[in-house]
């Protein structure tokens, strides 16, 4: 029903991905496939419950209204089989910022906190500069796929308070099963190590894959973690910073509220809270469209690299709409690899090195875009590594 072939242009939009290229690639001809949004239109449900309030012209401060949180609970009832309530739903406006704000809440300087790299990079720079212990899990590359690395996730649980999850996983498109979250959840629970969840890509699975929120295992972890979700990846509004932070936890609630209250950030943005709204009363069929498409475009990448360019393997795609590309066997440096991808390629990818340890040699492509662009880069990456 929706075409998610149609190109839209976005150049002149003040689009971080398509505006900010010069900055970012210091040429203005790459094709665009880094930061995670997508080239996709906006569903029309969204679009038009933006119109209509538009239409009313004053803007003024506005209530996160029952309808708004009913929309949430009801979506995460039909989407992942989690019954919220809602004086657990919390504001923030970005997840970056409730992950801040929660290691400010619930850790003090000096204390460790665990990522898993290689991890979304925001994650070292809450860790850091907040001057808390940054305590690196590597993740396990084997076979194609990642897996957590329990082992020294013991061994470091000891001495930490906190751990940032990606799940799923950016940029190694894992969605972690029950098996794997349960050992991870046992681990913490047993050191006292707070969870921060990040399933900011929960909607985003492909077939054959369910997301499990970390929180819905049992009732102890439920207690200790704190979700954070948003319509942002999902239906792709991340313009408008509107998250939703889920914390049953009535103590740990009452310090994340009290720190984001004191740097005011407690007041949700109008047109953020209707984009929510309308996504989760009318997204599922849209989102469904949306994965099969995205879906199509991994297998798409996947078939032409091991027919065409068999140098370079693409990791097992579970979720998000991100390919992880792995480059190491064109024997290039991470610095060549990105020179060559961007003056030759003419591609504008994320390189591997920014995630941290073990993402050398790789590269993250969005795959969030029509496929006419999908195949415009695969051509452009076999004329320079074929
Ligand atoms: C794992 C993860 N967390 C958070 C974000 C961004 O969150 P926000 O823009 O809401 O701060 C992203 C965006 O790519 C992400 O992949």
């Amino acid at each position: 029903m929706y075409n998610f072939d149609k190109i839209i242009d976005r150049r002149g939009t003040a689009s971080v991905k398509w505006d900010l290229r010069k900055t970012i690639f210091k040429r203005e001809d790459v094709l665009p496939m880094w930061v995670a949004d997508m080239d996709f239109e906006t569903p029309d449900f969204i679009v038009n419950a933006i119109k209509e309030r538009a239409s009313h012209p004053v803007y003024g401060y506005s209530l996160m209204e029952d309808s708004y949180y009913n929309a949430f609970i009801s979506f995460t009832k039909r989407r992942h089989n989690w019954e919220i309530k809602k004086e657990w739903m919390v504001f923030s406006p970005g997840i970056v910022t409730a992950v801040n704000a929660a290691i400010k809440a619930f850790t003090n300087e000096g204390d460790g906190v665990i990522v898993q790299p290689p991890v979304y990079f925001p994650f070292f720079n809450a860790v850091n500069n907040n001057k808390r212990k940054l305590l690196e899990n590597q993740l396990i590359y084997i076979d194609n796929t990642y897996k957590f690395d329990f082992e020294d996730l013991r061994e470091k649980a000891k001495e930490a308070n906190m751990i940032l999850l990606s799940s799923p996983h950016n940029p190694v498109c894992r969605c972690w099963n029950d098996d794997e979250l349960k050992e991870l959840g046992k681990i913490c629970l047993e050191n006292d190590v707070i969870i921060i969840s990040d399933e900011i890509h929960a909607d985003l699975i492909l077939p054959d894959y369910k997301h499990r929120p970390l929180a819905t295992l049992s009732d102890e972890l439920a207690q200790v973690c704190i979700t954070c979700m948003a319509p942002s990846k999902t239906f792709n509004v991340a313009g408008l910073f509107t998250s939703i932070i889920i914390i049953q936890n009535e103590k740990l609630r009452e310090k994340y509220n009290n720190e984001m209250e004191s740097i005011s950030l407690v007041h949700a943005n109008l047109f953020g809270m209707i984009a929510a709204e309308a996504g989760y009363s009318e997204g599922d069929y849209w989102l469904d469209e949306l994965m099969d498409y995205v879906n199509t475009n991994f297998k798409l990448v996947d078939d032409f690299l091991k027919n065409e360019i068999p140098s370079i393997k693409m990791v097992k795609a579970e979720a998000t709409y991100l390919a992880w590309l792995d480059f190491k066997e064109t024997g290039l440096s991470d610095e060549k690899l990105h020179h060559k991808l961007i003056n030759e390629a003419k591609l504008g990818l994320s390189p591997g090195n920014i995630f941290g340890k073990g993402g050398e040699g790789f590269m993250r492509m969005n795959l969030g875009t029509p496929k006419q662009y999908v195949e415009e880069a695969l051509q452009q990456l076999k004329s320079v590594f074929v």
